[in-house]
């Protein structure tokens, strides 16, 4: 292996979640949800030119007709170095922005040249079940969720009354719900943003067991990185939304019975992540705004070596602004970030 792959990169990527995450911050619940999306991958992108890749988009912000920044196919880095997969979500959970929720992240994932699960155009979900390294060989989607939930508390050595289980608060979530009401376990639902939970479930003692539920399918292939990285486990299934979806894929050879797991979506062992706390949560601070700068707070992680790493930073915007091509202050103009 090269020199050039061994360098850690979530190192050089935090850079970019870090200037996503400030490029956004600042319009925390004025209910601006597009200008959100666009101005995070906007400044990811910037960002990303100095990290030392050649690096291709397969995870992004949507199809080179309809997004502006980090498209799929996107050439993003230096163009020198490693070919890597490209995995970002500038922001997760644009709408908990939006409205001043907790756990809205910025996350990007890079892994090996085309290790990274190519998913249907147009398939917006999965179904998913993700756990952490205790609860590995516990779960199955051909199981019920009561069968999932006992056998979660078995490998953890607590009560099913004691499993928490998160899952997106949708209709299309309604039986698996009244099911893990039924076993009797704890439930929390969430409106959006299941990334940030799949790290709490295969983190330790965060207080989350399992994420289980349809969401994102992005957000599955972005989860899986994250699980590579920490050794978690995780099973899914791509879900039709409706009958184009389903045909769409079913016509370019996809089956909707195969299940997924970490090593189908991220095919590579040299996996680098980086995500950094928008408005926080439980094991993600906020942004947080103060008279000596701006102050974020990221983990970032290695699949090779394990290792993981909290990083918290003050800002200087007056100064970065004074020289980088990144709107910093978010919404140029707001005229917050300039006074710092
Ligand atoms: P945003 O793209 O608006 O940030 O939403 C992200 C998200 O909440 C994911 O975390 C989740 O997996 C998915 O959307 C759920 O999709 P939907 O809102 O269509 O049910």
């Amino acid at each position: 292996m090269s020199d050039k792959i061994d360098r850690n990169l979530s190192l050089e990527l935090i850079r970019a979640t870090e200037a996503a995450a400030l490029s956004t911050a600042l319009v925390m619940g004025r209910g601006e949800i597009s200008s959100i999306t666009r101005g995070a991958a906007q400044a990811m992108q910037t960002a990303l030119r100095a990290v030392e890749i050649e690096g291709r988009v397969v995870i992004g912000e949507g199809e080179e007709d309809t997004a502006s920044y980090l498209y799929v196919g996107q050439a993003v880095g230096t163009g020198k170095g490693p070919r890597m997969d490209v995995a970002a979500r500038a922001i997760d959970g644009a709408r908990l922005l939006a409205l001043g929720l907790p756990h809205a992240i910025s996350i990007i994932a890079i892994a090996g040249e085309n290790s990274l699960y190519k998913l249907p155009p147009g398939l917006r979900y999965m179904n998913k079940i993700v756990v952490g390294p205790e609860a590995r060989g516990a779960i199955s989607l051909d199981q019920s969720a009561e069968w999932n939930l006992r056998n979660i508390a078995r490998a953890k050595h607590i009560d099913v009354r004691e499993v928490t289980a998160v899952v997106l608060d949708r209709p299309r979530n309604q039986q698996l719900v009244r099911e893990i009401r039924q076993a009797g376990a704890r439930l929390h639902l969430i409106s959006d943003g299941d990334i940030h939970p799949a790290m709490m479930a295969a983190l330790p003692e965060t207080g989350v067991d399992v994420l289980m539920g349809i969401g994102g399918a992005q957000e599955a292939v972005v989860t899986a990185c994250l699980l590579k990285c920490l050794d978690g486990e995780m099973v899914c299934r791509l879900y039709p939304h409706n009958v184009g979806a389903r045909q769409a894929a079913l016509a370019e050879g996809f089956n909707f019975n195969e299940v997924l797991t970490v090593n189908d979506l991220v095919k590579s062992d040299n996996v680098f992540v980086s995500i950094t706390g928008v408005t926080g949560g439980e094991r993600l601070e906020s942004v947080r705004y103060s008279e000596g700068g701006v102050h974020t707070h990221s983990i970032i992680m290695r699949s090779k070596s394990g290792t993981m790493r909290d990083v918290r930073a003050r800002h200087r915007l007056d100064k970065l602004m004074r020289y980088s091509e990144i709107d910093f202050a978010g919404a140029a103009g707001s005229g917050v970030g300039a006074a710092r």
